[in-house]
């Protein structure tokens, strides 16, 4: 059986983690705090980064460029109500809860890594559902070969929004393969506690074997197509960023090489580590790939 995140977490911090959620849940007495999820043997036993981290270094432009300003400002997003609008080639169309998409008797958890194409990585122990369960719901047609996503266009929540350089919403996409394979998930939560603002809530996609900006935040669509879709970083800066994005230690950025990378949390001594091809889900995802180019298709 794979371990879960309270296995692998140290136990001062698993004790810290306790005696602020009694504290939170005094506060607070919102049963949403009791989230758990099936262990998965998809995790990986590498050791969690902590809440802090998790939730004070990120990315997520809509709420400023500054690695802290989502902590800071992504509280004044709304996220209940929230619905996802499912469309394209689908059976069934229309507007879908978080609820029913991701109902907390289906959540697993997912300890994933996550390598952001600034060369900087984290461990994080999503809950979610595969991607592939939400599509189903909404029912695939044969001739769907592209997913899209959008997050929420919210000018007056998102500071961010309110300038420009990208041309909002955010918009990511994966072939329908990528879409459908088990490790994909969108997720709605991480340390059995509901997404935190700043991490993209009420549901977010994750891709771990690909570069950290293709696991599009706070997402209100989803549109199953024959072509394949813009994203916001191949409009905004295309010879630095493709559609595939696969985490590849050989294909350098332009600016920066992506052999190595730094693990968020390690400390100056721990020094940088190897980047792995695929993000280390090689094994997995290679086949998605076969017979292609990847440094063209980078
Ligand atoms: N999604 C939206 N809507 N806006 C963003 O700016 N940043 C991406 C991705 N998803 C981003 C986004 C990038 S660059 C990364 S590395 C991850 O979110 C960071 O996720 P985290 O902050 O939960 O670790």
């Amino acid at each position: 059986m794979k371990l879960g995140w309270s296995d692998v977490t140290p136990e001062s911090l698993w004790l810290n983690r306790r005696s602020f959620m009694a504290g939170a849940a005094a506060l607070a007495a919102t049963p949403a705090f009791a989230l758990s999820g099936k262990p998965s043997a998809l995790s990986t036993d590498q050791k969690p980064n902590s809440f802090e981290e998790i939730t004070n270094y990120n990315n997520f432009y809509e709420f400023g460029f500054g690695k802290e300003d989502p902590a800071r400002y992504a509280g004044a997003l709304t996220t209940d109500p929230w619905s996802v609008e499912i469309g394209g080639l689908v059976e069934r169309p229309g507007s879908y809860g978080v609820e029913d998409l991701a109902p907390e008797s289906a959540l697993e958890e997912r300890i994933y890594r996550l390598r952001c194409v600034e060369a900087w990585s984290m461990v994080i122990p999503w809950l979610g559902v595969p991607l592939a369960s939400v599509l189903n719901k909404a029912g695939v047609q044969p001739g769907a070969k592209f997913v899209a996503f959008e997050t929420v266009l919210r000018p007056d929540e998102m500071v961010g929004q309110r300038s420009r350089g990208i041309d909002w919403p955010y918009r990511e996409g994966l072939r329908i393969d990528e879409a459908m394979h088990p490790l994909t998930i969108l997720a709605t939560g991480l340390y059995d506690k509901p997404m935190p603002n700043q991490n993209g809530a009420p549901i977010r996609l994750v891709v771990p074997w690909k570069y950290g900006f293709k696991s599009i935040k706070s997402v209100v669509k989803i549109t199953l197509t024959d072509r394949p879709p813009q994203t916001s970083w191949e409009m905004l800066q295309p010879n630095e960023y493709g559609f595939y994005a696969n985490v590849n230690p050989e294909v350098d950025h332009p600016r920066w090489s992506q052999a190595t990378e730094r693990r968020i949390g390690a400390g100056l001594l721990a020094g940088r580590q190897e980047t792995l091809m695929f993000n280390g889900y090689g094994d997995q995802v290679a086949d998605l790939y076969s017979g292609m180019d990847l440094a063209k298709n980078y």
